[in-house]
């Protein structure tokens, strides 16, 4: 029998509640995966939110996201079951490094504190030191000791942190989003030239030329923010164009356009309304396995960041 979208929203709404699972959902997921989580919100807020806020009966978290979203669910929350509800949604740029390359990059550079943004994968988060979400690691970042940093793997969002921060001494890898990373002041010119009113918010993913034309750049949930506040009625959203069609959601009264095409995150789209349906059926997704020891050692890095964010 057909269902409607209302219609597959009201079984996961339900279904839900009668199994104790709780849904967390990364803000550039689709629409009606957003209406129907428990918790919305950045790479942070979601980590905090599995340890922080989920009840005694949610004992299943349900990660609507990409793979490392889900692995650091598990992380912080090992006691709970944790599905990742595509078991396709990688994030590429996470799967940029892996652990003997920067164990490798290491032995060159001794004494360097090593900050993992947390777009990388449990296993290079166990050689690391401490991990930063794009809201989170300027402050992180400052509050480390050391003032020789080695920052892995987005170089755009190091650049932004080594702007901020000049005293320090950063050492970039050269990762990145494939997706952020290939706007560049030209898809700016043009998009502005379309809509001159328009404010410019970015995701610091994006390359440093176009950062530096923004009126504001933040995580996801700091565009969000910015853009709900502000008294300003146009923006140029310059990150994945998810976020552009929820703010027309969140302010009607204002207008929102994606400052490019190339913003769309195929991996945070491969999760389907019916994919979320099926997990709290018990009938797919994938579950999160990781050993003991894995979970020890990248929980150090984890819990420097939430100790850091304080
Ligand atoms: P946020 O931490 O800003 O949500 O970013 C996650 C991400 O994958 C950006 O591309
Ligand atoms: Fe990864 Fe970029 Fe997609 Fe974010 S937008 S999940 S960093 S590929």
């Amino acid at each position: 029998m057909r269902m409607k979208i209302s219609e597959v929203q009201a079984e996961i709404i339900r279904l839900k509640k009668e199994r104790g699972i709780c849904i967390l959902a990364h803000s550039y997921q689709a629409r009606e995966i957003i209406e129907i989580a428990d918790f919305t919100g950045d790479s942070f807020q979601l980590s905090l939110a599995a340890a922080e806020n989920t009840t005694e009966e949610q004992k299943i978290v349900l990660m609507c996201g990409v793979r490392f979203m889900a692995e650091t669910v598990k992380i912080l929350s090992p006691e709970k079951t944790v599905f990742l509800a595509n078991p396709e949604a990688g994030c590429p740029m996470a799967e940029q490094m892996d652990k003997e390359l920067v164990e490798a990059v290491k032995i060159e550079y001794p004494g360097y504190t090593v900050v993992a943004y947390i777009n990388t994968t449990a296993e290079l988060k166990t050689v690391c030191d401490v991990c930063v979400t794009s809201s989170s690691a300027v402050k992180i970042v400052g509050k480390i000791e050391n003032d020789n940093i080695l920052f892995l793997p987005d170089c755009n969002l190091g650049a932004y942190v080594a702007e901020k921060l000049p005293h320090k001494n950063i050492k970039l890898l050269q990762g990145g989003c494939p997706i952020h990373a290939v706007v560049d002041v030209n898809d700016v010119k043009r998009a502005q030239s379309a809509y001159p009113k328009a404010k410019l918010l970015v995701h610091p993913e994006c390359v440093p030329a176009v950062v530096s034309l923004a009126d504001y750049a933040g995580s996801t949930s700091g565009i969000i923010e910015h853009a709900i506040k502000s008294e300003i009625k146009e923006f140029l959203i310059g990150t994945e164009m998810s976020i552009a069609e929820h703010l027309q959601y969140l302010c009607p009264d204002k207008k929102f356009y994606c400052l490019s095409q190339k913003l769309l995150c195929p991996n945070m789209k491969v999760t389907t309304l019916v994919d979320v349906l099926n997990c709290v059926r018990g009938t797919g997704g994938e579950e999160i396995v990781m050993d003991s020891v894995t979970i020890a050692k990248a929980k150090v890095c984890i819990d420097e960041m939430i100790k850091l964010n304080r």
